[in-house]
């Protein structure tokens, strides 16, 4: 068979001179953003009219415009006015990173493909385990995303509390978790991948604050017990995704502890904290916990997707997914650290510790301190700057770079400012300039913040409370649907 179009595929020059132009425009869209005067955060199309645009292209698009025309329909999270989702503007070393994994592509499932990157994620998860507490006999693992990580998490802790081997032998009695009702929907699919049902699913109701409501724990684990239910886990947020409130770790170790629960903290967004000096205080007690999940990709200023899950004891890790694959998992007698395929979920995975050695290599753990630091600074000065503004309310105090608020008017009803905020978001989203997301907190409608560019400053704020002044003016002097 004819093979040029193979060659072509594979040539060398042709990838140097897409490389240098890929280079050269994100290094301008980086100087354009973060470091310069913003263009807009997002071009806002409806999905129908972006589905016909790539329909299109596809058939008579140029080559030659594909980065640019990527770049320009796509969400610009190194803008500064990016205050939306909890995922990282990523330094730009991360793309390179991201580059030689994905031409290298080794697998990761075993040692031998994926050498480097292997020993890499052992130094990776080693430091994590220093600095959340844990000790020598602690292991990690980096995983695809949060998501998967806390179902790791929950699967190791099914096998270490429950005597029935579920993982091998299958359900043979009613088993539950313990999880604020406020934490991340993921806690809630894993623990309905795992078979345990609505009924396994014990949400505790959260105080005033939003953080997990301590004073409820016995009689839910009473309530549990009379239902002949076994509460295997328990799960803290550092923070929940909603509010950026943490739990009270140490309340939750101590809970655990009495009742030989495990204790997992689902830390994707907010367990990097533990590298801020200032903000660490805000995850006492994770130190007494079994496994911890950290993304990456949200505070740690890494590109999607790279999670670590650090277990306080590393032979939770290695017994998890205990199962035969031969042809990758040949048994031996001592640790072999170095097989991640028998401790992930995943077979393949990406060689994502490339993403954090590079990142501590160049600029060390202060940059995460730093980043951690800034952005929970920033929320903070803008909850002083909406508090004094007699039009804004502010949900809560952020504990962390999450803030929700919205634009208060006394004349309106309950219903009518639900609908006049969700408005103001809707016509932002349309608008460009910034990009913020929304969410329902006691049934009130507020705009949520969430602080992810380390350049936001606090004037970009205060231009995002005036453009939301503006449009709520203009609103109300036209009927509210
Ligand atoms: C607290 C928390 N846990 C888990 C997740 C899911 O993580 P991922 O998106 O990496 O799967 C999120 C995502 O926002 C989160 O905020």
């Amino acid at each position: 068979m004819d093979n040029e179009l193979l060659k072509s595929a594979y040539n060398a020059e042709d990838f140097k001179e897409m490389g240098y132009q890929l280079v050269d425009l994100l290094a301008n869209h980086i100087q354009n953003t973060t470091q310069g005067e913003s263009e807009k955060t997002i071009n806002w199309n409806e999905p129908d009219n972006e589905l016909e645009f790539w329909k299109g292209f596809l058939k008579n698009g140029s080559t030659d415009e594909f980065f640019k025309e990527v770049l320009l329909r796509t969400t610009h999270t190194h803008n500064p006015k990016y205050v939306g989702h909890q995922v990282a503007a990523p330094a730009p070393v991360g793309a390179l990173t991201g580059m030689l994994g994905s031409m290298l592509n080794n697998g990761m499932a075993v040692y031998e493909m994926g050498m480097s990157p292997t020993a890499m994620e052992r130094i990776v998860c080693d430091l994590l385990a220093e600095k959340l507490g844990y000790d020598s006999i602690s292991r990690g693992i980096l995983t695809s995303g949060g998501t998967l990580a806390n179902l790791t998490a929950l699967l190791a802790a099914r096998k270490a509390r429950v005597d029935n081997d579920v993982w091998n032998n299958g359900h043979n009695q009613p088993l539950g978790i313990m999880v604020s009702e406020e934490a991340h929907y993921c806690v809630d699919r894993a623990a309905k991948i795992m078979g345990l049902g609505e009924q396994g699913i014990f949400k505790i109701p959260v105080d005033s604050d939003f953080s997990m409501d301590i004073s409820q724990l016995e009689a839910h684990l009473q309530k549990a017990m009379e239902k002949g239910i076994q509460i295997f886990a328990i799960v803290g947020s550092a923070p929940s995704t909603a509010t950026g409130i943490y739990d009270d770790l140490n309340a939750i170790a101590e809970f655990a502890s009495k009742h030989k629960l495990w204790f997992h903290v689902d830390g994707a967004h907010g367990g990097a904290a533990i590298f801020s000096k200032k903000y660490k205080h805000l995850l006492q007690g994770i130190e007494k916990s079994d496994s911890v999940v950290i993304d990456g990709h949200k505070m740690l200023m890494m590109p999607t997707i790279t999670t670590a899950l650090i277990f306080k004891d590393g032979a939770h890790s290695h017994s998890t997914f205990a199962q035969k694959a031969d042809y990758l998992l040949t048994e031996t007698e001592e640790e072999d650290w170095y097989n991640g395929g028998k401790r992930t979920f995943e077979c393949t995975k990406s060689m994502m510790s490339l993403h954090w050695f590079l990142l501590l290599k160049m600029y060390g753990k202060d940059v995460f301190d730093q980043n951690v630091t800034v952005l929970y600074d920033l929320a903070k000065a803008f909850a002083e700057i909406i508090r004094a503004k007699q039009q804004f309310e502010l949900a809560f105090q952020p504990m962390s770079n999450i803030l929700c608020f919205r634009f208060a008017d006394d004349k309106l009803n309950p219903k009518e400012l639900d609908a006049l905020n969700a408005s103001i978001r809707q016509e932002l989203l349309g608008d460009g300039e910034f990009y913020l997301v929304q969410t329902k907190l006691n049934g009130i409608h507020y705009l949520r913040t969430t602080l992810m560019n380390p350049f936001t400053t606090t004037s970009h704020l205060e231009q995002l409370l005036e453009r939301i002044t503006q449009i709520a003016e203009k609103k109300l002097t036209q009927p509210i649907s």
